[in-house]
């Protein structure tokens, strides 16, 4: 045979397998659309003549809750809405009113960001405040990170930098203090994982098996660039370490974090307290709309029909405090119930729940886990000058992350004779145990060691808020153990939450309010994505590294393998 021959056949060979290749892909995309519209259809023509869903029932006063309350009250305003929430205060893991201990002010349960791709947040914000984010945002400024022996990087603004590929953008213009380019350039095979992690149902199963950590050693990432760069970074993101954290957990964080754009790791802070600033507006706006809420009332049980599907027909509450509006039990009638809590709450829930426990569903839900927050706001007698009003800290605490917040600056105080310093620690119950008073001892002295200008600064309040088990823990194989939007054994139940089984991997207050818009699209028979502002395109690079790998696994089931392969195969 002649060469030219050879080679016209082997182009022509490569051209059909990837024209193959091409058309499995379109033929499965529309085999799936197919099946959602006609799950759709199935849907919106109810089989039998059931009135819509009248009583609507919301556990949980979180960005979740609210945001599904929110979602629901526009398109239906005969809707009966009612929230129930144990805590005296909306906001759930964002709440505020915590009173300091000399009573001078009044703290909140952390520091929360709002990231450049919280687009519905933002769309939120501006409804409820005519278009001004700057009412209660503030401007996008510099970040320091600190280690006990002092400044390791500085985090531009990256919108002010000249634009370049994402990821490569936030490598070149981060500011590493120690950290040598041969340590950075080890991080380089993450990209591979990014790729081959595209969201799907399939990556999440196949990557979730695996701790984060092992993915980075797999991956050869060196340790120095692993313990300085990742590990504080997971700490702070997903409050768990990285042997402890999912790595599809950690993937979809960093897909939406770092790869959407060079502008996604920008941040703007509330300029007060979350829960005056945004909550109240929020709630005033939902109660003037007849959404009821029903605070320091939990939710303890639930009623079901024996007869048709077994869905629930009551929830079951009673007071948690003396302030609650019904001081007694309370049945509240419910059509549809939407749970909007966390994983911890959720296996309180089944494990004292018979209605809920009889599914294995539900059951699989007293797997799930919190982990501990601790938030300190420390109120000194002096000014400080502190380089950068957010920080992210490493090496304090083995095990725990930290951050660390001018709120003197991100409130904009102005006139102030002190300074408010607010230091929070993630995966911290072995903080949690502590006294007020040695808890604020030590959140000084970590100050101290960042800043030394504060070691003559006296504190003369303080507050100090517990989170026990509250923050969601994506541990390795919990994906498994997740709900998804909609129950699959009670007809009349749905989840929304961070906690939601969803595309969407941001784990934080915008997944909260989108997976409430998801809850509500359900509820209504609304097709999915109603209502939802949904993420950029991915960018070109971005795009052909996933096509590409794409394309590579369905050259590879073409020829032979049972299913398609990917990075996690070759690595174990
Ligand atoms: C310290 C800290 C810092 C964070 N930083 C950020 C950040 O910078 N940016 C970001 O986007 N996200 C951040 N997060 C994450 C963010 O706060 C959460 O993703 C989000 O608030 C989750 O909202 P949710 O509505 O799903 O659940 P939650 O806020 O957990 O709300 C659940 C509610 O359910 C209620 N509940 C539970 N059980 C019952 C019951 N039986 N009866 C009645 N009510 C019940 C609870 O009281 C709670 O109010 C942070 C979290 C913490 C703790
Ligand atoms: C992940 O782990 C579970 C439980 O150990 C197992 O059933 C499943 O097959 C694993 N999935 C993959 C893709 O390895
Ligand atoms: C700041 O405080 C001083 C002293 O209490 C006061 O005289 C001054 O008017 C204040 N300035 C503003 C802008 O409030
Ligand atoms: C409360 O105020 C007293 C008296 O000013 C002070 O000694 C104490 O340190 C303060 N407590 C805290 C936690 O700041």
């Amino acid at each position: 045979m002649k060469l030219s021959t050879l080679l016209i056949g082997f182009t022509a060979a490569l051209n059909i397998s990837s024209i193959k290749a091409f058309t499995i892909g379109t033929s499965q995309q529309l085999h799936h659309h197919q099946s959602t519209s006609s799950r759709q259809n199935a849907h919106s023509k109810p089989i039998s003549n059931e009135p819509p869903p009248k009583n609507i029932v919301i556990i949980g006063a979180g960005w979740a809750g609210l945001s599904a309350a929110h979602s629901l009250f526009k398109s239906d305003h005969n809707l009966q809405i009612t929230i129930v929430d144990a805590a005296p205060r909306v906001g759930g893991l964002v709440r505020d009113g915590f009173p300091t201990v000399n009573g001078t002010s009044q703290g909140e349960a952390g520091q929360h960001g709002f990231w450049d791709n919280y687009h519905n947040i933002f769309n939120l914000l501006e409804e409820l405040f005519d278009g001004n984010l700057d009412k209660v945002l503030s401007g996008y400024a510099e970040q320091g990170q600190y280690s006990p022996r002092g400044l390791e990087a500085v985090w531009p603004v990256y919108r002010n930098q000249k634009k370049l590929p994402t990821g490569l953008g936030q490598a070149v213009y981060t500011k590493f203090v120690n950290l040598s380019p041969l340590d950075r350039a080890s991080a380089l095979p993450m990209a591979l994982a990014f790729s081959d992690f595209d969201d799907s149902e399939k990556a999440w199963e196949k990557y979730d098996n695996v701790s984060f950590r092992d993915l980075c050693i797999k991956l050869g990432i060196s340790k120095k660039c692993y313990d300085e760069i990742f590990e504080p970074m997971i700490l702070t993101g997903l409050f768990a370490p990285g042997a402890e954290c999912s790595a599809a957990a950690a993937l979809g964080m960093a897909y939406f974090f770092v790869l959407k754009s060079q502008n996604s790791f920008d941040v703007r802070w509330c300029k007060g307290n979350i829960g005056k600033l945004i909550f109240d507006p929020w709630v005033e706006l939902l109660e003037k709309n007849g959404v009821e809420f029903q605070l320091s009332t939990k939710v303890k049980g639930f009623e079901c029909s024996d007869y048709d599907d077994g869905r629930i027909t009551k929830v079951v509450c009673s007071a948690s405090s003396e302030t609650a509006k019904a001081r007694d039990d309370c049945i509240i009638e419910a059509d549809s119930v939407i749970f909007a809590v966390g994983g911890a709450a959720l296996n309180t829930m089944v494990r004292g729940s018979p209605e809920l426990s009889k599914y294995s569903e539900f059951r699989k839900f007293s797997n799930l886990r919190g982990t501990g927050v601790l938030a300190t706001r420390l109120y000194l007698n002096t000014v400080l000058d502190t380089p950068y009003s957010a920080n992210a800290c490493w090496g304090f605490d083995e095990g725990i992350g930290m951050t660390m917040f001018d709120i003197t600056k991100l409130h904009e105080v102005s006139n102030s004779t002190g300074s408010v310093i607010e230091i929070d620690y993630y995966h911290a119950a072995s903080l949690l145990v502590m006294s007020d008073e040695q808890i604020v001892q030590k959140a000084k002295r970590d100050l101290d060691t960042i800043l030394s200008q504060s070691r003559n600064a006296h504190v003369i309040d303080a507050a100090v808020v517990r989170l026990p088990q509250a923050v969601n823990w994506y541990s390795p194989g919990s994906y498994a153990n997740m709900p998804k939007v909609q129950s699959a054994s009670i007809p009349n139940v749905y989840f929304c939450g961070d906690i939601v089984r969803s595309r969407h991997g941001s784990w934080s207050q915008e997944k909260a309010y989108v997976t409430g818009i998801e809850a509500a699209n359900k509820i209504l028979n609304r097709k999915d994505g109603f209502g939802i502002v949904p993420l950029n395109a991915d960018e070109p690079h971005v795009a052909l590294g996933r096509g590409v790998l794409a394309a590579a696994k369905s050259l590879a089931v073409l020829g032979g393998a049972k299913r398609e392969p990917s990075i996690v195969d070759f690595l174990w």
